[in-house]
């Protein structure tokens, strides 16, 4: 089988772009006959921007509970990175393989501390803990949306290195990426991501919206004046995200997605059903879970024990390879 890993961090409630760049991807690997899937609950990461421990827990518990809810197997090992130490540990010991300058060139650094004067230290190691997570666990495939290609891309060269350096240590892991829906954009802004912090929401659609929230969402989204419905993503971004939205939803390709519907306004209502239809089991599901809230740190109790043995072990590898002296 092989070993299937992905993350994602509480900063807040999972949105549509989640869920299509790498929720679903992940829940279709899962479904292969002796899929071996690891899910990860990346709350340190979450640390790295200004944050509230409060909302950080609560948060925590509830992205747990929304993958249970979107279908994730229980007995699938889902964990909370911080309850297995060899992410950190390992962290530190990518970090002296690692160079200033490879954390200084990823884009997502750049975005995120540009134009602010006070930024957390651990924003710029981040990709060293995220590299740890994936390196901790011998990962082989890593579904995750566009915006994380870069840190996996490190990822793999951080691994190479240490390989070639310090001998055989690491699986070199490798990314995947959905055909059509790697980058979804903002119902209100074609131009930017779903869920890049500073929107103001109003064009993110989160997996626990009800229907009358994802109706008036989808009814505000931009898409533009042409009568003809064709699939074109330079010169109708709009249209085109709607068009990638609905074909993941339906199992089809963006442009065949268009097909028979006459207008915007058809598209609209076509997506509000197919939305509705996969989230509305989602939302019920997570109501009936989280009246449980033991059920769901059973599950996670039982992720960490599972995972947390074989992570320290290849962490013992890392140290040993690299010269740290094993006392006792
Ligand atoms: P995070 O929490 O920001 O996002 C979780 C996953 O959702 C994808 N994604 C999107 N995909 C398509 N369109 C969008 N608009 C969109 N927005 C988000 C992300 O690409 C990601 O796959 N650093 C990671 C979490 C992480 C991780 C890991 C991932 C920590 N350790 C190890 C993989 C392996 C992050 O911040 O993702």
């Amino acid at each position: 089988p092989t070993r299937v890993f992905t993350g994602l961090k509480p900063t807040g409630r999972l949105q549509l772009g989640n869920h299509l760049g790498a929720v679903r991807p992940l829940l279709d690997l899962a479904a292969a006959p002796a899929a071996d899937v690891l899910v990860c609950v990346a709350d340190l990461h979450a640390l790295t921007v200004d944050h509230d421990p409060a909302r950080l827990r609560a948060l925590t518990r509830e992205l747990a509970t929304t993958l249970l809810a979107c279908g994730l197997d229980p007995s699938a090992r889902l964990f909370v990175q911080s309850s297995v130490p060899a992410h950190t540990e390992l962290a530190y010991l990518l970090e002296c393989t690692a160079t200033h300058g490879e954390m200084t060139r990823m884009v997502q650094f750049k975005e995120k501390s540009s134009g602010s004067d006070s930024i957390r230290l651990s924003l710029l190691t981040y990709p060293a803990l995220m590299a740890a997570d994936i390196l901790a666990h011998d990962a082989e495939v890593v579904p995750v949306g566009e915006d994380q290609r870069q840190h996996l891309e490190l990822t793999t060269t951080l691994a190479r290195r240490f390989n070639a350096r310090y001998g055989e240590t690491f699986v070199v892991p490798r990314a995947t990426t959905p055909p059509a829906t790697a980058r979804l954009k903002d119902l209100r802004d074609p131009g930017a991501k779903m869920g890049k912090t500073g929107s103001d929401g109003s064009g993110v659609v989160f997996l626990l919206d009800d229907p009358d929230t994802i109706v008036a969402k989808v009814r505000r989204a931009v898409t533009d004046a042409e009568p003809a419905l064709i699939y074109d993503s330079a010169e109708r971004p709009g249209v085109a995200n709607i068009a990638a939205l609905l074909g993941a939803l339906t199992g089809r390709e963006p442009a065949a997605a268009l097909d028979g519907l006459p207008g915007s306004g058809a598209l609209k209502r076509a997506v509000i059903d197919a939305l509705v239809a996969t989230l509305d089991p989602v939302r019920r599901r997570y109501a009936e879970l989280a009246a449980e809230p033991t059920e769901v740190d059973r599950v996670l109790a039982a992720g960490r024990d599972a995972v947390a043995p074989p992570a320290a072990a290849t962490v013992a590898r890392a140290r040993e390879a690299m010269g740290l002296l094993r006392v006792g």
